[in-house]
Formats: structure tokens, C-alpha cells, sequence
């Protein structure tokens, strides 16, 4: 079984959790892509849902598959939202922003009762951190925020964490759907994910940033050809 399987195994069980006439958020990313193409052939089938979509790219992939879209001003309460996550610990603290939608990810996230993520047996992590960080932060000042997104990170008791702007395939910085830029701090491990949360967001050019705390409370991992489910 390859962690494309296990991927689209942990996709599959999460409709389990969908239940007619729900709110759905969806997330961004390889496995959520999964969720999205897994519940196109439900809806297809007749299971009446509405969904805000966390990314450009998730709100195409579920337009072409007649998933009914809305937004958080039409519908500002979500039932569930569905997404992968790069990083999840034992307390289903998580780390995302792989794919660069971090900030809608979070904001669906928090706007829904409930959120379930999906993922293969390698996110699994004892502590959070080997991922590096993404930090979403707006491209006026970037090189002021830089130093200070690299204090707040030694202030946190991880020293000397490289800072990296994202870049796409030409070299370019990578431009977020928000029209912002991406730090990815290589952390290496963080040893207190809710200090570091609290010293990012006090800086004033960051937006957001990949640590998701006390937002999800469901993960289902697929593992060689099987799903099991963590609970909060
Ligand atoms: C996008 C994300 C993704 O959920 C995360 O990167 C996991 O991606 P994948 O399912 O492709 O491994 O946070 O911003």
C-alpha cells in the first residue's frame, strides 16, 4: 500500500461523518483533494451538502464536480470541515500550510463545530516540528518580519532555525490565494507549540501562521490498507 492509498483509504472514511443537509468545509491538498473527489461521487449520487472550499484550487476541483459552493458571508457556521494536515501530534495539535492555504484553512476550521483530518501514517509525529513552519506574512516589511519571526522563534528555545521565504518553480516568492508571502522556519522540533503560536501572532506582519491548536478534534489515518480514528 502506498501513502497515496492510505491517503484516499483515510478520504474515504471521512464521509462517514457527512451526514445530509451539512455545512462542509474543504480543505486543500493531496489527501483532501481525495475527500473532495470522494464526495463529488456522493453528491452525484443525490446527498444534498454545501460547502466553502479553503483554497482557489479545492474551490475548481469541487466546481467541476457540481459540488454545491458557498461562502463564510452566505454561511458563516460550518458543521465539519474536512482536511490533511502536514504534521499531527498525540494531542491532534497539527501542523499545516504545506500547500501554501493556511490562513482559509484555519479560518474555515474555526468557523466549523467540528474538524476531522485526514492523513497517511507519516504525519503521525511524536512532537511537532520536523515540518517546517509555515508562517503566512504580508510582503511589506518582509525582511523586518523575517528577524522577528526568527527572535520569536529563539525566544521559544529554538536557536538558529533558518527562515526560509517560499519560493514557486521560477524563483519567485510564492504568492498565497490571501496575496501574501510564506516563511517556512525549519524548526526542527518546538518544544512549545502554544508559546510559539502566541509570539508569532504578536508580530505585526505575520497573518497567520501552520500551528492549528485546540481546532481539530477527529483525525482518521490510513496505514497499510487500514483506517483508525483518533479522538480528542
Ligand atoms: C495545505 C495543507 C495541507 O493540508 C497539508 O500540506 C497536507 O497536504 P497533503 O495532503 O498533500 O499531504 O495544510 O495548506
Amino acid at each position: 500500500m502506498s501513502a497515496d492509498d492510505d491517503k484516499k483509504a483515510a478520504a474515504r472514511r471521512a464521509l462517514e461523518w457527512v451526514k445530509p443537509g451539512m455545512r462542509l468545509g474543504l480543505g486543500t491538498g493531496s489527501t483532501a483533494e481525495k475527500f473532495v473527489a470522494a464526495l463529488g461521487d456522493k453528491v452525484a449520487q443525490g446527498l444534498d451538502v454545501v460547502c466553502v472550499p479553503t483554497s482557489e484550487r479545492t474551490a475548481a476541483q469541487a466546481a467541476a464536480l457540481s459540488i454545491p459552493l458557498t461562502t463564510l458571508e452566505d454561511t458563516p457556521q460550518l458543521d465539519l470541515t474536512v482536511d490533511g494536515a502536514d504534521e499531527v501530534d498525540g494531542a491532534l495539535r497539527l501542523i499545516k500550510g504545506g500547500g501554501g492555504a493556511l490562513l482559509r484553512e484555519k479560518i474555515v476550521a474555526a468557523a466549523s463545530t467540528s474538524m476531522l483530518v485526514i492523513a497517511d501514517g507519516s504525519k503521525l509525529v511524536d512532537r511537532l516540528g520536523k515540518f517546517p513552519l509555515p508562517v503566512e506574512v504580508v510582503p511589506f516589511g518582509l525582511g523586518a518580519t523575517r528577524i522577528l519571526v526568527g527572535r520569536a522563534l529563539s525566544d521559544c528555545g529554538i536557536d538558529g532555525a533558518p527562515v526560509i521565504l517560499r519560493t514557486d518553480t521560477e524563483g519567485a516568492p510564492f504568492v498565497t490565494d490571501g496575496g501574501h508571502y510564506i516563511l517556512d522556519c525549519a524548526c526542527e522540533a518546538i518544544p512549545d507549540a502554544e508559546a510559539l503560536a502566541d509570539a508569532l501572532v504578536a508580530i505585526p506582519g505575520v497573518v497567520e501562521h501552520g500551528l492549528f491548536l485546540g481546532l481539530c478534534d477527529t483525525v482518521v489515518i490510513g496505514a497499510g490498507g487500514e483506517t483508525r480514528v483518533l479522538t480528542a
